[in-house]
């Protein structure tokens, strides 16, 4: 797909593969599964996951921004990938997506997070960090009248909050929520409203060719960008569809 597509267009790419997970993702709804099993393991995978980057990467645009969501499982080999396909010094950040709720492990810490490595095509990437402020936390002296340094200087808080760092808390899609579709690992839409808020802007294209439920599409409509989206699964083409509808009925 990425072929056909014009080079030098896209403001952001969110790509959120298969994670490597060894099983076939099942959902709730109707068909909704893809298969995560590589009998190759990671000798399988890594090829695979680098043939594509490769292939998306010229679609950025100069400036462009490249979020890749992995987890625990590959996230460190597939930094070392990003750092010899773009060079290390687009890297940008590695944004940690801490939630609650599933299993809890007795042997050892439970694993909570996911890792978004965000990644440039060059050296001043588009950083909307005011479309993207969150609340104070209600320890922070902000949340009360604010600061006030050593020599007297007070330092009011920002009636929208505090810059957001590099670890966000935002909660799985819950199973009762309005929001689910029962398409296996389906991310929150504030997740991809934040993402998108903060690397694009309005009338900017973001791509996503592993779109699944299509949350970041979603997210980029209401946002109003424009976006183009892919997934090898018919059934994740058929969600998105009916999401997208739903979307631009709201819009
Ligand atoms: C982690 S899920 C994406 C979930 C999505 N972000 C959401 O919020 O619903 C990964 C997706 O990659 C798709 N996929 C797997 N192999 C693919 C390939 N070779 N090309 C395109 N999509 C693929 C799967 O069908 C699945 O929908």
């Amino acid at each position: 797909m990425a072929g056909k597509l014009p080079k030098s267009s896209f403001r952001l790419l969110y790509l959120d593969p298969p994670f490597l997970t060894g099983v076939k993702r099942v959902g709730t709804g109707s068909d909704y599964s893809y298969d995560d099993r590589w009998p190759g393991k990671l000798q399988e995978y890594l090829p695979w996951l680098e043939k594509n980057l490769r292939a998306m990467i010229p679609l950025l645009l100069p400036n462009g921004s490249l979020v890749l969501h992995l987890d625990w499982r590959v996230v460190h080999y597939a930094k070392v990938l990003l750092d010899g396909i773009l060079g290390a010094d687009a890297f940008q950040n590695e944004i940690i997506w801490h939630y609650t709720g599933g299993g809890r492990s007795k042997c050892r810490f439970s694993c909570k997070h996911d890792s978004l490595l965000w990644y440039s095509s060059g050296n001043c990437p588009m950083f909307n960090i005011e479309a993207v402020r969150v609340a104070y936390k209600p320890t922070s002296g902000y949340a009360r009248s604010g600061i006030v340094s050593a020599a007297g200087k007070h330092y009011r808080p920002h009636p929208k909050g505090t810059p957001v760092d590099d670890v966000w808390d935002i909660p799985i899609v819950n199973p009762m929520s309005r929001e689910r579709v029962g398409y296996p690992t389906q991310k929150p839409l504030a997740l991809l409203e934040r993402l998108i808020s903060a690397l694009s802007s309005p009338g900017d294209l973001i791509g996503d060719f592993f779109c699944g439920s299509g949350t970041t599409l979603v997210a980029a409509e209401r946002l109003r960008r424009l976006w183009v989206g892919g997934d090898v699964s018919p059934a994740a083409i058929r969600c998105t569809g009916n999401r997208l509808k739903e979307a631009t009925a709201e819009t």
